[in-house]
């Protein structure tokens, strides 16, 4: 079986670290978590990093970071992972959903502007399948409504628009490090920020709630446990060394695919040329006559896993009936789309090869 994903990870590259770790009994809050925290923040270029055990607890975080509270307005890209509307609900929040770009998957600026009201509170802009693009512009019209702008950059590690990365683009940037995405940690999550009004929220409520004074722990409000063990992050710290080649490879094998697919009626998800993308999730809107999930069936008889792009959260049975208000183009991406295997050694001429002889 082609898998659809491979980890950029060897046992090899961690055995050393991990020994020492076992040797020294320090598992966690140790010298791996600062190195992980402080490489984050160089390779992204941000001010503040810190580890979450998830995107979801990121982004659960920094909505609360920006103080979203019950009744709140909270404006999400609609073509995304549950977790991204998950978390307003969660608080008591209402997930307002904006449609997407059948072109980039992204959310629409006209989109955004139309619903902004009184009750908006932040805006939520997902970079679909790990593209950021359009995110300055989403950036402006956030910063002309004074609305916060959190990135649910879950699948953009490693990605940017006009040379600046994701992390050092909105006011705060969530990360997965969950083992689909291109860095892994098994299971992880990171947030990112440059205003120094966040360090405090998320030093002490990242803490349990508490403040340290001479080694003495003053339990100043209530707070959370979402650390990241020390075994963890040796695994971060390795791939975030290599990302860049990874990101590079990664658009060889989305090159290698492109030229076959659009002459059998495929849509790439376009990425304008300000956009670094790290193809996440090499995806595809399929052709009018194919009906997608048959396309899906008939790839895994040939050994290939593949799966759809991503999720239209207003059509999710949660979310249509409490809201009943479904979004058309990522309705229509949710039902139209499909990702691809793109790693190094995956055999692209053999999954070609079956796509053309598919009827
Ligand atoms: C866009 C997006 N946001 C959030 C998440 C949730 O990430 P995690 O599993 O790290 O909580 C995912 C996971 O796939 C995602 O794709």
């Amino acid at each position: 079986m082609i898998k659809l994903i491979k980890p950029y990870i060897s046992f090899e590259e961690v055995e050393k670290e991990f020994k020492d770790i076992f040797e020294s009994g320090w598992f966690t809050k140790g010298k791996f978590v600062e190195e992980f925290r402080e490489e984050i923040k160089k390779y992204t270029g941000s001010k503040y990093a810190y580890l979450t055990t998830s995107a979801t607890t990121a982004l659960t975080m920094s909505l609360k970071a920006v103080d979203i509270k019950a009744g709140d307005e909270v404006i999400v890209s609609d073509f995304s992972f549950p977790a991204t509307s998950n978390v307003v609900e969660d608080l008591g929040a209402i997930p307002v959903f904006a449609d997407v770009s059948l072109e980039t998957f992204n959310m629409l600026p006209e989109q955004l502007e139309s619903k902004i009201t009184p009750k908006t509170k932040a805006v939520i802009f997902v970079d679909a399948l790990g593209s950021p693009d359009g995110i300055h512009e989403i950036k402006k019209i956030c910063q002309k409504y004074n609305i916060p702008l959190i990135e649910d950059g879950a699948c953009a590690i490693g990605s940017s628009e006009f040379g600046v990365r994701c992390g050092n683009i909105a006011d705060i940037t969530c990360f997965s490090f969950h083992p689909r995405k291109l860095l892994t940690t098994g299971e992880g999550g990171a947030v990112t920020f440059n205003d120094d009004k966040f360090v405090k929220f998320f030093d002490i409520k990242l803490n349990h709630g508490a403040v340290v004074n001479d080694g003495k722990f003053d339990f100043v409000d209530y707070g959370y446990n979402y650390r990241v063990p020390e075994l963890q992050c040796v695994m971060g710290i390795k791939q975030l060394k290599k990302l860049d080649d990874i990101v590079s490879s990664r658009n060889t094998i989305r090159n290698k695919y492109i030229d076959t697919l659009l002459s059998l009626g495929f849509k790439v998800q376009e990425v304008s040329n300000d956009v670094v993308y790290n193809v996440q999730s090499l995806v595809f809107r399929v052709p009018a006559h194919i009906n997608r999930d048959k396309l899906i069936s008939y790839l895994k008889d040939n050994g290939i896993e593949t799966t759809i792009g991503t999720y239209c959260l207003s059509g999710t049975t949660y979310y249509s009936k409490k809201y009943n208000n479904i979004q058309p183009n990522a309705k229509y991406l949710q039902d139209n789309t499909i990702t691809f295997p793109c790693y190094d050694g995956v055999d692209v001429k053999y999954i070609i090869d079956k796509l053309e002889r598919y009827r």
